[in-house]
């Protein structure tokens, strides 16, 4: 009786111990995240825009493409979405079968609602020759009703490669904007939507920074006003911005995009330097990932990300034609692009 209890108090302390040998109550968040990760079979993505301390215990940090495509053909089981809903729909839409948890559901883009079906169905009346390019950043609902799904990072080479003249883009005004003036063959129809985030970037405080450090180059992101843009050295994606900064010989950069971004420049770049506007783009969206907030997803399985297989099904059509049409090479085992 006696042995029994001991070895059960055994077993029960073994448990509760981490990699660094610590009893359950003095571990760290990160510790404990680390060991229910490996005891769940879970591997955690995240965006660049989620607060530094989620980037830093992901498994795969990336922009939007990235992201959808290292979540197809992962070995894990359970998916641990660190961003708003459309991503974890994404990746959710194309694992059916694996389990996508998501820290904090709330957590939601403004721009991913900022079209809807009537008008899609509407323009395709009036068009014989139309594809629906649907930027990433939008519901599953929306994608369905789409021909293909682009993002910042692939949106151009998509567009260009459709076989029809007539492109209705939607969500963001912004991105068909930049995307049309580099495929000028096709007849782009706009749709208002906007990232509330990259819209109010200001160009007045971006010439402002620009006039404090000269030698700067502007890095901006397409999700930003036209007068924006054309004031910028450099317009692409998320992880666009990032590689230029590293290829650039310049030493400085104005940074116009969401601050999040700031965590890998300064870390993939230690000797060159970041600023951004005076008011600081963030999206609070993604910045209420926390890594309490992680931690409870994996030891409870809360918030599963669960879409209706009729959803679902038509969903995935456009996903994977932007996975066939932009190339899916992965690049697992780096963690980063
Ligand atoms: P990318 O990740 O494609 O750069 O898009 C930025 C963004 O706003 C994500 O929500
Ligand atoms: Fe949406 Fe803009 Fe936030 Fe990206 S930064 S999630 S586009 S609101």
């Amino acid at each position: 009786m006696s042995t029994m209890r001991n070895d059960r108090s055994r077993q029960d302390f073994r448990k509760s111990r981490g990699k660094s040998g610590k009893r359950g109550v003095h571990m760290t968040v990160k510790e404990e995240i680390e060991q229910l990760k490996r005891e769940k079979n879970a591997v955690i993505l995240a965006h660049y825009y989620v607060p530094d301390e989620v980037q830093e215990i992901a498994d795969y940090i990336g922009d939007s493409y990235y992201l959808s495509k290292m979540a197809v053909g992962l070995e894990q089981q359970t998916i641990v979405f660190c961003g708003v809903s459309f991503m974890g729909e994404s990746a959710k839409i194309l694992n059916p079968d694996k389990t996508v948890l998501m820290p904090e559901p709330c957590a939601d883009c403004a721009m991913a609602h900022m079209a809807d079906a009537e008008t899609i169905r509407r323009m395709r009346e009036r068009y014989d020759d139309l594809s629906v390019v649907c930027y990433i950043n939008s519901t599953a609902d929306l994608k369905r009703h789409s021909d293909v799904c682009v993002t910042s990072a692939n949106a151009v080479d998509i567009v260009r490669a459709l076989p029809s003249r007539n492109i209705f883009f939607i969500p963001d005004r912004n991105l068909a904007r930049f995307v049309a003036e580099q495929v000028p063959e096709k007849n782009f129809i706009f749709n208002e939507g906007y990232c509330p985030v990259h819209e109010q970037i200001s160009l007045a405080e971006a010439e402002k920074a620009k006039a404090e450090h000269p030698e700067a180059e502007v890095l901006t992101h397409p999700e930003c006003p036209d007068a924006l843009c054309r004031m910028s050295d450099y317009v692409g994606s998320t992880s666009g911005i990032i590689k230029y900064a590293g290829m650039s010989s310049a030493e400085e950069f104005i940074v116009c995009t969401e601050n999040g971004v700031r965590c890998e420049l300064e870390k993939r770049y230690p000797q060159k330097r970041f600023y951004f506007t005076q008011t600081e783009p963030v999206c609070r969206d993604m910045k209420l990932i926390t890594l309490e907030k992680v931690l409870h997803v994996l030891k409870t399985g809360e918030n599963e990300m669960n879409i209706g297989s009729k959803v679902r099904g038509e969903a995935k059509r456009p996903l994977e034609r932007m996975l066939e049409l932009a190339g899916t090479k992965q690049t697992a085992g780096t963690g980063r692009e």
